[in-house]
């Protein structure tokens, strides 16, 4: 049904087999007698290598190629008398699909990671990114495997909201009010009756709380979608507009939550290694030149992924952290104190340094944690975890959620919100509450943490960050 592709002829094709390919000219090498092109089409690493005898009718489409141009060929497979690859393709016909100007920028040579932004419409094209992106698919797909595998639902939950689920202020807003005349009320504020939801709403920050609904209905439940955060933040491991994946259990607690992420990341990443070896292998090998586009943090990437997916994560509470950052004798930017939030040199330091493996830290201080997280009994913490992980600090952050009306509607209040807004979210505690749990982890740091890539948007496509919607 669909043509060859470049992956399966390196993998399972047979010499004296006739094919027909399309791709783009990564390598021209030509000799007296004959043409080298190196023809990539995307779909792996490695392009095929083509020989272009002079003697072909079609030679001439050789003279008029440049890198990058594209091209499709007819010919037919040859085991390769060459080292580097198993199996060649002997041209009979060439066609020129696209040509190429001079001032393509992606020319055989090594491109920096700012340069290769700057051009993000053609970076899929180069081995980084291309890998990147095979790894993100896969990675994608390993996730719905898992869930499927144990019973999750996968649910769809609304981008556009009215409420603001971590209560950070950090909501992009949605409106269709003209805003060079924005309609007023007479007290002189903005007329949100006006607005097309007749309210003030927003792109969601977490479809957490809508997957509680839902979980509190079919058990347990995943979402995996975009999510928005207006933090004005310019770090390697913020963008504006990210994927989530949030799986929500009901007659879940703390502990089995802890249970689903361990369980979950170390079968996700045991089956993206299996599924994108080469690609895998590839950021593997160039962290031995020190590619600025990796974090060289904890040696090798593989061998660490494997003993990962293969070792208890390590467990605490927040309290014992806070103890072990103090005894640790550093001096970190941010001053320890048992109160103030965990910075990401905290989160790395334990993981990365004291533990050398993934650690789940357990009960936050209710002060700086999100409404929704279940009340222990000493008033003072919540039954909250974040999954700290080597190179990239948090990469998941859930809760077990409070299941108790008259405690919920205290916290929501206590954060400054109304709980007439939360009715519906209320409801479930009023109408056979049970227990739940979930979490919420974030995509691209899960590819970050596969490929070793340093920088979130080298494993974003198209990344949105402040002052940046380009492409
Ligand atoms: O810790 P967060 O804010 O948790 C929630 O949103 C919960 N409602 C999830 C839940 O319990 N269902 O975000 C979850 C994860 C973080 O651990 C981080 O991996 C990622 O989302 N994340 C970001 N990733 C990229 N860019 C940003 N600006 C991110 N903010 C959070
Ligand atoms: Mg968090």
């Amino acid at each position: 049904m669909f043509a060859n592709r470049v992956r399966d002829i390196l993998k399972d094709g047979e010499p004296e087999t006739k094919v027909n390919i399309s791709g783009w000219v990564m390598t021209i090498r030509e000799f007296p007698e004959f043409a080298f092109i190196e023809l990539n089409d995307g779909s792996s690493l490695k392009g095929l290598q083509i020989v272009a005898d002079k003697n072909i009718q079609s030679y001439s489409v050789v003279q008029s190629l440049g890198t990058g141009a594209s091209l499709s060929v007819e010919g037919l497979l040859k085991t390769s008398k060459g080292k580097g690859q198993r199996i060649e393709l002997h041209a009979e016909t060439l066609v020129l699909l696209g040509g190429t100007a001079e001032d393509y920028p992606l020319q055989k040579k090594r491109h920096s990671p700012e340069f290769l932004r700057g051009i993000a419409h053609l970076r899929p094209r180069t081995k980084v990114i291309g890998a990147s992106m095979r790894v993100r698919s896969a990675c994608a797909q390993a996730i719905h495997d898992f869930y499927r595998k144990h019973g999750f639902y996968y649910v769809h939950t609304p981008i556009i909201t009215a409420s603001d689920c971590e209560g950070a202020g950090e909501m992009f807003q949605v409106t269709t009010l003209n805003l060079d005349s924005i309609p007023k009320t007479k007290a002189g504020e903005v007329d949100y009756e006006r607005d097309f939801f007749a309210r003030q709403s927003y792109l969601t920050v977490s479809g957490q709380l809508s997957a509680e609904n839902l979980a509190c209905g079919l058990g347990r439940v995943y979402t995996f979608g975009p999510t928005f955060r207006a933090e004005p933040s310019n770090t390697t491991r913020h963008i504006s507009e990210f994927w989530m994946i949030e799986p929500e259990m009901a007659f879940a607690d703390l502990n089995t939550d802890a249970d689903l992420a361990e369980a979950f990341l170390q079968s996700v990443i045991g089956d993206v290694l299996e599924r994108c070896e080469d690609d895998i292998a590839f950021f593997e090998s160039i962290r031995k030149f020190k590619s600025p586009f990796v974090d060289m943090t904890g040696g090798a990437l593989i061998e660490n992924l494997i003993k990962v997916s293969q070792t208890p994560f390590v467990r605490m509470s927040y309290t014992e952290a806070v103890r072990r950052l103090e005894a640790s004798g550093r001096s970190f930017q941010y001053p320890v104190e048992w109160g103030a939030a965990l910075q990401t040199e905290h989160e790395r330091y334990l993981s990365e340094e004291l533990l050398k493996a993934p650690v789940i830290v357990t009960d936050y201080p209710a002060s700086f944690k999100a409404f929704y997280m279940y009340l222990n009994d000493d008033q003072k913490t919540v039954r909250a975890m974040d999954v700290l992980v080597p190179r990239v600090g948090e990469i998941i952050g859930g809760s077990q959620r409070e299941d108790r009306y008259d405690v919920l509607v205290e916290r929501i209040k206590h954060h400054g919100l109304d709980p007439k807004d939360y009715w519906w979210y209320l409801d479930l505690r009023k109408y056979g509450t049970v227990p739940h749990a979930g979490f919420g982890l974030g995509f691209e740091r899960l590819v970050m943490y596969l490929t070793g890539l340093k920088n979130i948007r080298d494993v974003t496509s198209f990344p949105r960050t402040p002052k940046h919607a380009e492409f």
